[in-house]
C-alpha cells in the first residue's frame, strides 16, 4: 500500500489559495474536503470499566508518589521508530510506562504532578493523542491520522479504561518547558520529552527514578505472576510447535524454528519478548544465537531459548536442548545430564531467606565438578571454583529476574539484587550450561561444537519454589519420551 494521500511538504506558492484557506494540501479539492468532514457516525464508546491492572497501577503510582514528594514526575511510553524510509518497527511501550498504567500506546507520557501541598501526594495524567481531528482533514491526511493507523480511543475513553484522566500529548511539551520546581524524567524513550525538560533534570536524579521504578518491579503481585504464567504457558505450545516441524526444518533451516515459535507468540501473545535463539549443532555454543540462518541437522542437538509476551507484556524466557533425531547421543547425554544436575541444585536453592546468589554458586559448583571429573580441567574442584576456571565452559550467571522485561529489574542496585536475599514474589530463571566451543583446542574434539542449557522460570514461594515452565519436561529420558509422543501424534 503506498501512501498516495500522505502529504508532500507544501510549497506555498504552488498552492492554490482556496486549498491553502482550508488547511489542506495539493490535489484535494473544496468539495471533497467538505464531503469528508460529514457522514461520519459517533463511535464513542460508553460505561467502558477499567481494565484488570487498573487497581495494580493505581498501587504503583501511589508508591512512587509517597518514594518522590513535592516532585515533578515525566514515564513517556516512547515513540515509533522508522525501520526503513516510511515503514515502521513494531511498538513495544517502555516498561516503566506500562508498569505504572497499564497502557501500551505510542507517544503517551505519563505524568505525576505533585499538589499544592506535598504532603498531598500527586495528581497523575496520562497525555495521549485524541481522537483524530475530521473538520481540519488530519485524520484522513496525516499518515497519524486514525484512517490510516486504526482508531485511537478518545480521552473519555482512555481515562475510563485506564482510571487516570488524559490530556492532549501535543501541549504537553508547552507546558513542561514552562513548569517550575523539581522534575525527574524515565531516559532514553522520548527525544522530544527529555529537550522540553533538559534544563530542569541532572542525570543523577533521573537514574534514582529508574532505580526505584526496577527495585518496586522485584516481587511480582498476583496479577503479574498469573501473566508470566499465560506467558510460559503459551511457550511451552510453542516448544510443541517446533518439535513437531523438526523435519521441516531440517528441509530448510533454523528460520523454520524461529518462523514457528513466532506464529504461536503473535496469535496467542503480543509478540515474543526477546530474539528467538534457535540454534542447532555448533551455534548452540554462541549465546545469543539470534541470525537462524544455520543448517539443522539429524544428530545435532538445538538449543532453543524462546518466550512468548503476553497481550499485557509480560515474557517467558524458557530453553530446551532437544536431540533433533529424537534421541540423545551418548556424549551429548553426559553433557546434558550435567546440566540437568546443576539446574536440579540451581533450583533448589531458589527459596525464601537464601541469598540470591546460592542458586548460581550451587549450579556452578556441580558443573565445576563434572568438569574435573572428566579430566577438563586440573582440579581440586575448590581450585577451579577459585580461580573461575570453569567459566571457559559455562559462561554465563545462571540466572536473572523476569518480568516486563526478560531480564527485568536490571536498573535494581546490587545490594537489593544479586547481593540480596529471595523472597516470596520473586520470579527469576534458572538457566545453568555448558558450551564447548567448535574451536577449543583444550577440550577433546567429540565435545566441540556441543552447547546445552536447560533454563526454566521460577516463582518464589513461601516455602521454596514452584516451577512456572514444569509443563515442559527437563530430565533426558523424559525429553526423549515427551518428543516421541509428539511426532507419533502428527
Ligand atoms: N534469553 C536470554 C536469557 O536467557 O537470558
Ligand atoms: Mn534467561
Ligand atoms: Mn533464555
Amino acid at each position: 500500500m503506498t501512501d498516495e494521500l500522505t502529504p508532500e511538504t507544501p510549497d506555498e506558492d504552488e498552492q492554490p489559495i482556496k486549498q491553502r484557506k482550508n488547511g489542506l494540501y495539493p490535489g484535494v479539492s473544496d468539495e471533497l474536503a467538505e464531503n469528508m468532514r460529514s457522514g461520519w457516525a459517533d463511535t464513542e464508546l460508553h460505561d467502558l470499566r477499567p481494565i484488570e491492572q487498573a487497581p495494580n497501577a493505581a498501587r504503583r503510582r501511589a508508591a512512587l508518589s509517597a518514594r518522590f514528594p513535592g516532585e515533578r514526575l515525566v514515564i513517556p511510553a516512547g515513540n515509533i521508530k522508522i525501520r526503513s524510509n516510511d515503514t515502521e518497527y513494531n511498538f513495544r511501550a517502555a516498561t516503566e510506562y506500562v508498569y505504572l498504567t497499564g497502557d501500551q500506546t505510542d507517544g503517551n507520557v505519563l505524568v505525576l504532578e505533585p499538589r499544592e501541598n506535598a504532603a498531598d501526594g500527586h495528581e497523575a495524567t496520562i497525555y495521549r493523542l485524541p481522537r483524530s481531528n475530521r473538520e481540519n482533514g488530519e485524520f484522513w491526511l496525516n499518515g497519524m491520522g486514525e484512517l490510516w493507523v486504526g482508531r485511537r480511543h478518545s480521552l473519555a475513553e482512555a481515562q475510563a479504561l485506564l482510571g487516570v484522566p488524559c490530556k492532549d500529548v501535543r501541549d504537553l511539551t508547552g507546558t513542561l518547558a514552562e513548569a517550575t520546581g523539581p522534575v525527574r524524567v524515565v531516559h532514553g524513550h522520548d527525544a522530544a520529552i527529555e529537550a522540553a525538560l533538559n534544563d530542569k533534570v541532572t542525570a543523577e536524579r533521573d537514574e534514582e527514578l529508574r532505580v526505584y521504578l526496577s527495585e518496586a518491579r522485584v516481587i511480582k503481585d498476583e496479577f503479574e505472576i498469573g501473566e508470566l504464567q499465560k506467558a510460559v504457558d503459551s511457550t511451552v505450545r510453542g516448544f510443541e510447535d517446533v518439535v513437531k516441524v523438526l523435519d521441516k526444518a531440517e528441509a530448510t533451516s533454523e528460520r523454520y524454528i524461529e518462523g514457528t515459535f513466532f506464529l504461536r507468540a503473535r496469535v496467542e501473545g503480543s509478540d515474543i519478548g526477546y530474539g528467538s535463539i534457535c540454534a542447532a549443532g555448533p551455534n548452540a555454543t554462541t549465546l545469543h544465537w539470534v541470525r537462524n540462518n544455520g543448517p539443522v541437522r539429524s544428530g545435532d542437538l538445538l538449543l532453543l531459548d524462546a518466550g512468548v509476551e503476553t497481550h499485557t507484556l509480560y515474557t517467558a524466557d524458557v530453553t530446551r536442548t532437544l536431540p533433533i533425531n529424537g534421541r540423545y547421543t551418548d556424549l551429548q547425554r553426559k553433557i546434558y545430564d550435567a546440566v540437568y544436575a546443576a539446574q536440579e541444585a540451581g533450583i533448589e536453592a531458589v527459596k525464601p531467606g537464601a541469598a540470591y546468589r546460592d542458586f548460581h554458586d550451587a549450579a556452578q559448583r556441580v558443573l565445576t565438578e563434572k568438569l574435573v571429573e572428566w579430566g577438563l580441567v586440573e582440579g581440586p574442584v575448590e581450585r577451579v571454583l577459585e580461580l573461575g576456571l570453569q567459566r571457559r565452559w559455562t559462561l554465563h550467571g545462571t540466572g536473572h529476574m523476569l518480568g516486563l522485561d526478560v531480564h527485568d529489574c536490571a536498573a535494581a542496585r546490587t545490594e537489593t539484587y544479586v547481593n540480596g536475599t529471595l523472597e516470596p514474589g520473586m520470579v527469576l530463571t534458572v538457566e545453568p550450561g555448558l558450551y564447548f566451543q567448535a574451536d577449543d583446542l583444550t577440550v577433546p574434539e567429540e565435545y566441540r561444537g556441543i552447547g546445552v542449557r536447560i533454563e526454566d522460570d521460577l516463582l518464589v514461594t513461601e516455602d521454596g519454589n514452584r516451577n512456572l515452565s514444569d509443563g515442559l519436561p527437563r530430565r533426558s529420558d523424559e525429553v526423549e519420551a515427551w518428543m516421541a509422543e509428539l511426532l507419533g501424534k502428527k
